[in-house]
């Protein structure tokens, strides 16, 4: 081979190689940002408790979910004591896995301190459940139900179920005083009642949503006084507490006192069914998949969520008769 051949073809090939380097940076894509998956997402679920039948519902949602989904959950019970989820977040801020806090609040404010320092290591807040009292720059969404509009229903439930009682005197058994859900289905309550004459003779929380708290509760307004026509109760559980004191008195629950309570759990169906319980307010516990989605939207930069989510949620009536609510309750999962 002459030598002017071969340095053309080393020529050819150095050519090539040179081509070939470029193409080859031309073929890696720039640096871009990480998409996260549900796989990627480790959060600290910080529960309020297990205080009652909708509390359960609402860990089994998120239980349930992330296994489904693949995300890693580390899940802390607060034993309803706002020091303890103070506590928790300090535990998952200072954890490297946790990229996602949730937070079920026991009250509504103290939590201002931790939701800055969650910010600061880079941690997306996502509130579950009940609203609080901070700034929402602080979290990236809340979701949760509209207790004030859940407060109002209730009143236009009680207000049907007083409709041919000339007294409208009712006593309220309050949830956990704390709480965004008992403050917000009290004040809602109170907006309507008006509308058909009803009064609250008498209100106290059961501490931690404690249905033997309620019953004591209900046993201490009866035997104040028996001229009571209606039972506004924060919960299934303090419904149900109310019904059995009022039984315990030798009154007629459903009759003599109209009882309303909230959740809509199984056991609140049971009594709606049984006509004891007058109506129940559903609150939709079931929150879990929506809370997720957001979180991963705002793991990946997505800012198109609202800072609040309200829950999707209806009510029931006993006099919507047994087998219309039996067949409903059929197809409910909690
Ligand atoms: O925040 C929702 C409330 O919390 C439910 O109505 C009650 O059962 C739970 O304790």
């Amino acid at each position: 081979m002459t030598n002017s051949r071969t340095i053309r073809i080393a020529a050819a090939i150095a050519v090539t190689a040179l081509l070939a380097g470029c193409s080859a940076s031309a073929a890696t894509p720039p640096a871009t940002a990480k998409t996260y998956t549900y796989k990627d997402m480790t959060v600290g679920f910080i529960q309020t408790g297990s205080e009652s039948g909708w509390r359960a519902a609402n860990t089994s949602s998120f239980n349930e979910d992330a296994k489904s989904k693949g995300i890693t959950l580390k899940f802390y019970d607060s034993q309803n004591k706002i020091e303890n989820q103070i506590t928790a977040f300090n535990q998952f801020i200072q954890d490297p896995q946790v990229n996602v806090i949730v937070l079920a609040a026991v009250g509504t404010t103290g939590y201002d301190d931790v939701l800055k320092q969650a910010k600061a290591a880079g941690k997306v807040v996502v509130l579950e459940d009940r609203r609080i009292e901070a700034d929402s720059s602080l979290y990236y969404t809340y979701i949760g139900s509209d207790f004030n509009a859940e407060g109002q229903k209730g009143a236009k439930a009680m207000c049907d179920l007083l409709k041919n009682s000339t007294g409208k005197k009712v006593v309220e058994i309050g949830g956990d005083q704390a709480a965004s859900a008992a403050i917000d289905r009290a004040k809602g309550f109170r907006e309507k009642m008006g509308d058909c004459g009803i009064t609250v003779t008498a209100t106290q929380s059961a501490p931690g949503w404690d249905p033997v708290q309620g019953k004591a509760i209900m046993e201490a307004y009866l035997k104040n006084s028996k001229d009571i026509q209606g039972v506004y109760a924060h919960n299934d559980e303090l419904a149900i507490a109310a019904i059995q004191a009022i039984e315990a008195a030798g009154l007629t629950p459903g009759k003599d006192i109209q009882v309303v309570g909230f959740d809509a759990t199984a056991n609140g169906f049971k009594y709606l069914i049984s006509g004891k319980l007058g109506a129940d307010i559903e609150c939709n516990p079931l929150l879990a998949p929506q809370v997720y989605e957001a979180a991963l939207k705002a793991l990946n930069g997505d800012n198109s969520v609202p800072k609040w989510v309200p829950s999707q949620e209806g009510e029931f009536f006993a006099a919507q008769g047994a087998a219309t609510l039996q067949s409903i309750l059929d197809t409910r999962k909690y």
